[in-house]
């Protein structure tokens, strides 16, 4: 079994509350194992520009409630190029780091694995979005806050769609994966969500909202993931209206669900996550991804996280449905 002496950890990829939770029980789980800990700022931006810190215990003191990452974080397409990779590889020998955490999402998991094949270095992921899209794992860190963050939005939303007996389409995050407006729009009584993974139906959205109003309905909450229909909320609900001319609002709820303080279950989550991605390394493990399936921490080989998709479940747009008429 290979001796893992020095780990670093990094956050990449966008933020997620929670991310601070999963590095302190990186940091803190490490440390208890006598494993020396270096934290790599600005994800690979920073693991390629060799800006490293050394952890204590007391580097990640009082952050379990802080949402953002005290890591900081970057999209960085330089990592993707090989010789991006070849500059953090030696980066990591030249600070003697035997071993990497990423905490991120697929395009994380992506760089990690070429880096791993190209230059031999240990690695395992640790999965942070609020768009809980990589399979492997039923929760990923921060997809709880986000939904919790924008269902306040919404609740809001509610009280003035109300008074003023009008249409909401409120837009929630995730370009590419419906979880969140899923997650979301059922848990505030959406009366119709819309989502990358079922088809863009016009005519059942007007439908719902002329039938609504024939039943006697005057408000409705449309929740639109920003990525299910082209121009997300704002484009489809000026196609609503050229068809039905009702009054409406749009609301962008944005990078808002982004920050804020992690929920319990998230907190949780991240520290059983940052705990069991340090096992796994001084087990020998390397390549794969902490998840947590039916409770149960779970090892999934990191390719497995974005070449299998992640399914939503379709069926709750039916319960959401049903239960807002
Ligand atoms: O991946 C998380 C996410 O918040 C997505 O839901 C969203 O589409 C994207 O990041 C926004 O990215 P950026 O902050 O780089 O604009």
């Amino acid at each position: 079994m290979p001796l893992i002496r020095h780990i670093g950890v990094l956050s990449s990829g966008g933020d997620a509350p929670g991310m601070n939770a999963a590095t302190r029980a990186i940091v803190r789980t490490a440390l208890a194992e006598g494993v020396l800990v270096t934290g790599i700022m600005r994800g690979y931006s920073g693991l390629m520009g060799a800006d490293f810190e050394p952890m204590n215990p007391r580097s990640v003191s009082n952050i379990i409630q802080l949402g953002g990452t005290i890591l900081k974080t970057s999209r960085c397409q330089a990592f993707f190029e090989p010789e991006g990779r070849r500059r953090a590889a030696v980066n990591l020998e030249g600070a003697r780091i035997d071993a990497l955490v990423a905490v991120g999402g697929d395009g994380t998991f992506r760089g990690l694995q070429d880096l791993a094949e190209e230059h031999s270095v240990r690695v395992i992921g640790v999965p942070g979005t609020i768009d809980n899209d990589i399979f492997g794992t039923d929760y990923t860190i921060g997809f709880d806050t986000a939904v919790n963050t924008a269902l306040e939005s919404i609740d809001k939303i509610r009280d003035t769609a109300a008074s003023h007996d009008r249409i909401f389409f409120i837009e929630v995050m995730g370009r590419h994966c419906g979880a969140l407006a899923l997650a979301v729009g059922l848990a505030g009584g959406a009366e119709e969500i819309v989502i990358p993974e079922a088809p863009l139906d016009i005519e059942g959205l007007c439908e719902t909202l002329t039938e609504g109003r024939r039943r006697g309905k005057q408000s409705f909450i449309i929740v639109v993931a920003e990525g299910a229909a082209e121009g997300g909320a704002q484009a489809l609900a000026a196609t609503v209206k050229e068809r039905l001319g009702f009054d409406h609002r749009v609301s962008i709820l944005g990078h808002v669900q982004r920050g804020g303080s992690p929920t319990a279950f998230d907190r949780a989550l991240a520290s059983r996550m940052g705990r069991a991605a340090v096992d796994a390394l001084l087990a020998g493990q390397t390549g794969m991804m902490v998840g947590v399936i039916c409770g149960r921490i779970s090892l999934v080989p990191l390719p497995e996280t974005w070449e299998t998709r992640k399914e939503v479940d379709l069926d709750l747009l039916r319960v959401a449905k049903i239960t807002a008429t």
